[in-house]
């Protein structure tokens, strides 16, 4: 019984040894942010399948208290300039809401931007298992004017889409479009976190 209880325990050492050295291995050929942790629905062709490695990266992992208590990692294809100016602009104004002649001056985003987020769990107060990508795509003026001409989407990560359409879509507007609405003069984007270095 000794005997066999040590074979165990050898075995199972070997084999998270084997595992662990497996892991690096896979973890050394590519760089962290080649790793895709979310399948692109067929739908959104608008995305681009390495969107992690290609698209301007606007943020590492931030901690989301107002996006169901999650972590999340902002991406952009076009559009990271508007986004990083009007985040300075809003900060800016966060600094002395008081004062009259601080009045922040948002812009808007060009048509063909998409603003991706994922979201992921949080356990521990780190990030956890992957949840879904919520995403805002700038849509030729005239699309939904009425609420700045945004698809919202969001999938889950084996491409699942949950909702997909405009604000003009009682679904989409009770989800998503109700509450990004609050930033209108931001053109429907918070852009409350910024950390990309350049
Ligand atoms: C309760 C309010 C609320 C709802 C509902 C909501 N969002 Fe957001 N969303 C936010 C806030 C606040 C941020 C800013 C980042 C943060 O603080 O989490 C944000 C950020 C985002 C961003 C990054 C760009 C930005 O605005 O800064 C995207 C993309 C996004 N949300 C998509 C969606 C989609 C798609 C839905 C619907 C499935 C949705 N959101 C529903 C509040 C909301």
């Amino acid at each position: 019984m000794k005997r066999r209880a040590g074979f165990i325990a050898l075995t199972l050492s070997l084999l998270v040894q084997f595992g662990t050295a497996q892991a690096e291995e896979d973890a050394g050929e590519l760089p962290p942010y080649s790793h895709k942790m979310f399948d692109i629905p067929a739908s959104a062709t608008v995305l681009s399948d390495n969107y992690r490695s290609s698209w301007a990266r606007l943020s590492g992992f931030e901690y989301s208290g107002l996006h169901w208590n999650q972590f999340i990692i902002l991406y952009s294809n076009i559009g990271q300039e508007v986004y990083k100016e009007n985040y300075l602009q809003y900060i800016t104004w966060f600094e002395d809401p008081d004062d009259d002649d601080n009045t922040p001056e948002y812009s808007s985003y060009p048509e063909g931007t998409v603003i991706l987020k994922e979201n992921f769990a949080s356990k521990q107060g780190k990030p956890n298992a992957a949840i879904s990508v919520t995403a805002m795509i700038k849509k030729p003026a005239g699309y939904d004017s009425a609420n700045g001409d945004w698809e919202y989407l969001q999938f889950g990560p084996d491409g699942t889409v949950l909702l997909q359409g405009a604000a003009s879509k009682p679904y989409v507007e009770q989800q998503c479009g109700a509450c990004h609405r609050s930033v209108a003069d931001r053109d429907y984007v918070f852009a409350h976190v910024f950390s990309a270095l350049k």
